[in-house]
């Protein structure tokens, strides 16, 4: 994965028990020579602890919790960033920031971001299906963010459908080839 190479990369964490997934892709892009910085919701940190996002990533990871001690760090990190992966990205992250609402460290980051934004949404999959999710998806869209695509099969409600994030290598795939564009 030469593409991640000296690469300043924020990935955004959002509750989702897909959560968990985000650590391997947090290793492979460190592995791959990337500069990682996190950003978890206070609900992400209910699915994976901040110690193992902290010491996978190598940095302080920043949430909702240290947000009134670094407000203008977000806007930093968000200037700071070459890209910016949210991974997962729950239904209500992304209709948040659909509509330009600001309430967490991880939107404040994404309203202050000027690099490329890719959302890889994990949701069931009536919530994917609803008209709501897909009104914001193609506002999301329509802002210049990337969307990678959901996967089809089990999800972990026990239900078959579409809604699953993405597979790690999938999202790696989908960034390193926007890369090397
Ligand atoms: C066990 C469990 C799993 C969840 N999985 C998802 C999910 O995959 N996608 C989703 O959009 N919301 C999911 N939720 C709901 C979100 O955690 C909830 O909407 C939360 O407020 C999201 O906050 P955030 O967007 O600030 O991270 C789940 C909730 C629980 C308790």
């Amino acid at each position: 994965m030469g593409a991640f190479e000296g690469k300043k990369v924020i990935v955004g964490i959002t509750g989702s028990i897909a959560a968990y997934k985000t650590c391997f892709l947090i290793r492979e892009l460190v592995k791959a020579g990337a500069t990682v910085k996190v950003v978890a919701t206070s609900s992400a940190l209910d699915f994976v602890g901040g110690i193992t996002l902290s010491t996978l990533s190598k940095n302080e990871i920043i949430t909702d919790l240290n947000m009134n001690h670094s407000w203008q760090n977000h806007v930093e990190l968000g200037i700071w960033a070459d890209l910016f992966v949210i991974a997962p990205a729950s239904a209500n992250t992304l209709a948040k920031a659909a509509n330009g609402i600001c309430d967490s460290a991880l939107l404040a980051v994404y309203l202050s971001s000027k690099c490329p934004v890719f959302w890889a949404p994990s949701m069931d999959l009536d919530m994917w299906a609803h008209p709501a999710t897909k009104s914001n998806i193609q506002k999301i869209i329509s802002y210049g963010n990337h969307i990678i695509p959901v996967g089809d099969g089990e999800l972990a409600s026990g239900l078959h459908g579409k809604g699953r994030m993405a597979e790690v290598e999938d999202i790696l795939q989908f960034l390193s080839q926007f890369l090397s564009k």
